[in-house]
């Protein structure tokens, strides 16, 4: 008697953790897209893209240098160009799938309130 209620119960307890896993997954998936504020800042928002989509990581050094306000403020036309592939600018991030449209309007949000720091 126990044995068989034991194996009429696996079952369900491995579909069980079947599904967990599945939407646990699917959870992570979503990890990538970074929260956007209302208000873009250059502090609760850019920043915090440039970093995800990696742009920190490779122009710390090359140029244009995208790792304080002040010079992504300066080179904003050609890094909006950039994000959005435009022809006449290399698409960036290089090598990388072209960044979610809700993170490339916040950048022409953040233009549109005039490049608010905080
Ligand atoms: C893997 C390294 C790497 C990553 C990641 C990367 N870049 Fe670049 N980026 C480069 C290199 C190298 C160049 C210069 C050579 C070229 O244009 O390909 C460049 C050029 C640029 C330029 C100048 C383009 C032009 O046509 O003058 C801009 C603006 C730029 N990157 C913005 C960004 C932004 C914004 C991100 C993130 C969304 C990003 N990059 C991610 C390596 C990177």
């Amino acid at each position: 008697m126990r044995i068989s209620l034991k194996s009429s119960v696996l079952p369900f307890i491995l579909f069980g953790l079947g599904v967990t896993f599945a939407f646990s997954s699917c959870l992570k998936e979503k990890e990538g897209s970074a929260v956007i504020a209302s208000e873009v800042t250059y502090e609760n928002t850019i920043k915090g893209l440039l970093s995800s989509r990696g742009c920190e990581g490779c122009h710390a050094s090359q140029s244009p240098i995208l790792t304080d306000y002040t010079k992504v403020k300066d080179n904003f036309a050609v890094v909006l160009a950039s994000i959005k592939h435009e022809a006449g600018t290399s698409n960036m991030p290089k090598s990388g799938n072209k960044m979610p449209d809700a993170e490339i309007q916040a950048f022409i949000d953040w233009e549109a309130g005039s490049f608010k720091e905080n």
